[in-house]
């Protein structure tokens, strides 16, 4: 593995070693001196091109405990508002002795682009409406944690599937994981001919909850959106949001997930999002070690 550019191309053998490796980082986070020197010595650049909380701030602490140096660059207050193109940012940023660098970007294909043109490691962190996969594995991670294997365990990912790279890329590593996949949400919102991936497309959210060991809940992608493709954020949630009432169809225990940020009243309710079965918090804390994992596999001594 040179890069980490998607879910897509990665064997369920290296999925495996990455969330093996993910779970041995979770201890040095639990330690008083939060910090191993693994990668002393390391520069990572974190190129965050769009907004992020979760993904930046954890690239950030995850180089840090792992003793690297880690740069956060943003498009504002760099050369890219002086009209320098990102290929020529990246090639500056290599001619430095960066390490590694970690992309975030509106556009899908950037992080390849990039990979593409640089000899160093690239990370993806969120291109576009195309993959995340460092979330899609802090998502394994979480329901290996509850369920010990994702193999033949029901996966509902609702909401906005078609506009979401979350779902693009939690799909390949669940369907790679042995998990049977559900993608649920109004027509507008699903693809058409998802099948192709794998996975059964549900158009009511009480049919795709029935049964499901796990719902993982998604925020409609405004920002990606060209048109209404639903009547208004009431309507959405009468029908889709998960709430005590919808959850209860699920498998009692169902794991509940949402990469964030969330929008309560939404796409969920805040009853569901804060209690039992919610496991978006050890989500977040599961992004650290899954991304130290990855910086650990692209520049430590297992490349
Ligand atoms: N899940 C996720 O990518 O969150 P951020 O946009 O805050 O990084």
């Amino acid at each position: 593995m040179r890069h980490l550019l998607g879910i897509e191309g990665l064997s369920r053998e290296e999925i495996l070693r990455l969330l093996d490796t993910a779970e041995a980082m979770l201890e040095i986070s639990q330690r008083e001196v939060k910090r191993v020197p693994t990668l002393r010595g390391k520069t990572i650049v974190n190129l965050f091109l769009e907004p992020s909380t979760r993904t930046r701030v954890s690239f950030e602490i995850a180089a840090k405990r792992l003793s690297a140096d880690a740069i956060n660059l943003q498009a504002s207050g760099s050369s890219l508002s002086k009209k320098e193109t990102l290929a020529d940012m990246a090639s500056n940023l290599e001619a430095m002795n960066v390490d590694l660098l970690v992309v975030r970007d509106r556009t899908a294909g950037v992080p390849k682009m990039l990979a593409d043109r640089v000899r160093i490691p690239v990370v993806n962190a969120g291109d576009g409406a195309h993959e995340h996969p460092t979330q899609a594995l802090l998502d394994a991670l979480t329901l290996r944690q509850s369920f010990g294997s994702l193999e033949g365990r029901v996966v509902a990912i609702v909401g906005d599937i078609a506009h979401s790279r979350v779902a693009r890329s939690d799909l390949l590593v669940f369907s790679a994981l042995g998990a049977e996949v559900r993608v649920a949400g109004p027509p507008t919102m699903i693809p058409p001919g998802i099948e192709a991936l794998g996975v059964k497309p549900y158009f009511s959210l009480e049919d795709a909850l029935a049964g499901a060991d796990a719902v993982v809940v998604l925020r409609i992608q405004q920002e990606r959106l060209e048109g209404a493709l639903f009547p208004g954020e009431r309507e959405y949630a009468q029908n889709w949001s998960l709430t005590r009432r919808t959850l209860a169809l699920a498998k009692p225990e169902a794991a509940v997930l949402h990469p964030g940020p969330i929008n309560r009243g939404v796409e969920i309710a805040s009853e569901v999002a804060d209690a039992e079965p919610s496991r978006i918090l050890d989500q977040v804390t599961n992004g650290v070690a899954v991304r130290m994992a990855v910086l650990y596999q692209l520049t430590g001594s297992e490349q």
